[in-house]
C-alpha cells in the first residue's frame, strides 16, 4: 500500500504501467527506447508527422550512436509504438515522461510554451490516475506550474491552499494526479550509453506513489536513487550543467594562463584531475562550449538566480569566458595565415561535439561566419554534421565547399582548423594531410594531436592552452614569450617551397 500523494493510501500494479514519451528528440526518443529495452510497453507521441512518419520506418531523424537498432528491435517487438497523437498516448497511459523542447526565450528565459502546451492536453485525458515526469530541463518550480495548469484545466477549482495543505471540505475531487521531476543528464552521442549506465537517477517526488512508480522503472539499472522534493530536482539539473560549463571556463581560463607562460593545459588538467576532489571529465580546454544545452541552460540559470536576488556573477564569467573563445581562435588563426583574405581554409569538425550530427551554438558555425565575412574560401568536412550544416549554410562555388573527407577538404588548403574532436581525426595520416595542403598550417581548437606528432608531421602546428611548434619564423606580439625561447636560424627542409633561410622558434 503506497500513498496517492493526497494523503490517501492505494494500491499501484506497476505490472500494468503504461508509459508515454511526449516529444521525441535527442532526450525523449532515447529515453523511449531505452525504457521499451527495459521492457516497459511505450508509446512515443510527438506532434511533427515527419518524424513520426520515419520512426515508423526505422529511422531516426537525428544521428545518435545506437539508436537505430533499437528502434527498429523495439518497432518489431511491440514495445515501442510511435505516435503523432498526443492525446491519445496520454489517454492511453499511467506514466508520461515529459521530454518536450524549453528553447531560449528572448530574454534568456527559458520558453515554457510547450511544457504548458502539455499540461493542458494531459489536463483534458485525465482518464485516471496519471503521473506527469518533467524530463525536459526546466526551470525551478516549473513543475509546481504544471501541477497547478493540470489542477485549472482539468475543471476542477482548487482554493487557495490552507497552511497544511489540505483541501476543504466542500472543494470537488481532483481526479488523482502526480507530478514528478527526473531531469536527464544524457549526453549527445552517448545517449544510449548513458541511459543504460547512469551515474545516479534523480527524482523529485511529492507522494510515495509516485516515488514508487519512477524507483520501480529504474530499477533494473541498478545506481543510487537521490529522492527529493520537486524543487530541488530541478535545481540538480541546473546546477549539474551550470557546474560543468564552469569546470570549462576555469580550464580555458587556465590554458590561456598555460600559453602565455609555456606551460601545457593538457598536462596540468590530467595533473589537477587525478584529484578525486577535482575529476578528469570536463577539463578539455578548446574553443569552447556549445550545443542545444549548457548556453542555453547556463543563462536560464542565471536568469532564475538574478530574478532571486543571487549574486550569479560566477556564472556571468563563465558564459563570458566562453564566448570569448571564438575570439581567441579567430586571432590565432590570423597569427597562423596572416590574411584570411583569398585564402583556402580546411575545417575538419561542424558538430557542437563528436558522435553526433547537431550544430545547434556549435562553435563552428561561429568561426566559420568570420572567416567567410574575411573573405577566405572554406573547404568543409565533419563525419555526420554536413546535411544539418548545409541547411543553413549552403555550398556556394569557391567560397564554401563540403567536402567527402578529411583529405579531400585539406587539398590545396592554407590552414587547417579541427573544430570538433571526432575520433577520425585523431586516426588522419598527418604526412598524408600535409602533402595535399598548400601551406602546412594546422589549428587545433580541440588539442586533438599531440605537438610533436604535428611538427614531425612537418605542420606549424598551434593548439589550446599550449605552445604552437613548427612556426618557421615567429611574428613578435609580445617581448615576454620572446625572451624566453630559444631561437635557432636553421633551413626548414620541410619547405619545399623556396629552401629559405627560416628562423625556426619554438
Ligand atoms: C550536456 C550534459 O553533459 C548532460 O549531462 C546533460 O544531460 C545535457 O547537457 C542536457 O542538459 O541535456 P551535451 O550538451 O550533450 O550534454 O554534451 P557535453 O558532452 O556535455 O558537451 C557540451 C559542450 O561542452 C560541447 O560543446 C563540448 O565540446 C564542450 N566540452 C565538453 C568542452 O569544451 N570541454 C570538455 O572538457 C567537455
Amino acid at each position: 500500500m503506497v500513498g496517492n500523494g493526497n494523503g490517501r493510501t492505494t494500491k499501484t500494479d506497476v505490472s500494468k504501467t503504461r508509459i508515454a514519451v511526449l516529444g521525441l528528440g535527442h532526450v525523449g526518443l532515447p529515453t523511449a527506447l531505452g525504457l521499451a529495452e527495459l521492457g516497459w510497453e511505450v508509446i512515443g507521441a510527438d506532434s511533427n508527422p515527419e518524424t513520426i512518419a520515419s520512426l515508423k520506418a526505422g529511422k531516426s531523424w537525428f544521428y545518435e550512436p545506437d539508436l537505430e537498432p533499437l528502434l527498429k528491435k523495439h518497432l518489431e517487438s511491440g514495445f515501442f509504438t510511435p505516435t503523432e497523437d498526443v492525446d491519445g498516448a496520454i489517454a492511453a497511459a499511467t506514466v508520461l515522461f515529459v521530454c518536450v523542447g524549453t528553447p531560449q526565450g528572448d530574454d534568456g528565459k527559458a520558453d515554457l510554451t510547450q511544457v504548458e502546451t502539455i499540461a493542458r492536453l494531459v489536463a483534458r485525458n485525465l482518464n485516471g490516475y496519471k503521473l506527469i515526469v518533467e524530463k525536459s530541463t526546466v526551470p525551478a518550480i516549473t513543475a509546481q506550474w504544471v501541477k497547478k495548469t493540470i489542477a485549472r484545466y482539468a475543471h476542477v477549482e482548487l482554493r487557495p491552499n490552507g497552511k497544511n495543505g489540505k483541501r476543504s471540505r466542500n472543494q470537488a475531487v481532483l481526479p488523482q494526479f502526480d507530478v514528478a521531476s527526473n531531469p536527464e543528464f544524457l549526453q549527445e552521442g552517448r545517449a544510449i550509453e548513458n541511459f543504460f549506465k547512469p551515474d545516479r537517477i534523480v527524482i523529485g517526488v511529492e507522494s510515495e506513489r509516485a516515488r514508487e512508480l519512477l524507483e520501480n522503472i529504474y530499477r533494473p539499472l541498478q545506481c543510487p536513487i537521490v529522492i527529493t522534493n520537486l524543487t530541488t530536482s530541478e535545481l540538480i539539473k541546473h546546477a549539474a550543467n551550470a557546474f560543468l560549463s564552469t569546470k570549462i571556463s576555469f580550464i580555458n581560463m587556465v590554458g590561456d594562463i598555460c600559453e602565455s607562460v609555456g606551460a601545457d593545459v593538457v598536462q596540468v588538467a590530467r595533473g589537477i584531475g587525478l584529484d578525486p576532489r577535482i575529476g578528469t571529465g570536463f577539463l578539455s580546454a578548446g574553443i569552447g562550449f556549445g550545443g542545444y544545452c549548457f548556453p542555453k541552460d547556463l543563462r536560464a540559470f542565471l536568469h532564475l538566480g538574478e530574478e532571486h536576488g543571487a549574486d550569479c556573477s560566477l556564472l556571468r564569467e563563465v558564459e563570458r569566458i566562453n564566448t570569448r573563445r571564438i575570439e581567441l581562435f579567430l586571432k590565432k588563426v590570423r597569427k597562423a595565415v596572416w590574411v584570411p583574405q583569398g585564402k583556402t581554409i580546411a575545417v575538419l569538425g561542424l558538430a557542437f561535439k563528436p558522435r553526433t550530427d547537431d550544430i545547434r551554438e556549435a562553435p563552428s558555425l561561429k568561426v566559420i561566419q568570420a572567416l567567410l565575412k574575411e573573405g577566405a574560401s572554406l573547404r568543409l568536412y565533419d563525419p555526420q554534421a554536413m546535411p544539418n550544416a548545409q541547411r543553413i549554410l549552403p555550398p556556394e562555388p569557391g567560397r564554401v565547399t563540403y567536402c567527402r573527407t578529411a583529405y579531400e577538404a585539406a587539398a590545396g588548403a592554407h590552414a587547417l582548423l579541427v573544430l570538433t574532436e571526432w575520433h577520425e581525426f585523431r586516426e588522419l595520416d598527418l604526412r598524408r594531410v600535409r602533402d595535399l595542403m598548400e601551406v602546412p598550417v594546422l589549428v587545433d581548437g580541440r588539442n586533438v594531436y599531440d605537438p610533436a606528432d604535428a611538427r614531425k608531421a612537418g605542420f606549424e602546428y598551434h593548439s589550446m592552452g599550449r605552445e604552437s611548434v613548427g612556426q618557421h619564423f615567429s611574428v613578435i606580439v609580445s617581448a615576454k614569450p620572446i625572451a624566453r625561447r630559444k631561437q635557432t636560424a636553421t633551413l626548414n627542409k620541410a619547405d619545399k617551397s623556396n629552401g629559405k633561410l627560416r628562423a625556426i622558434v619554438n
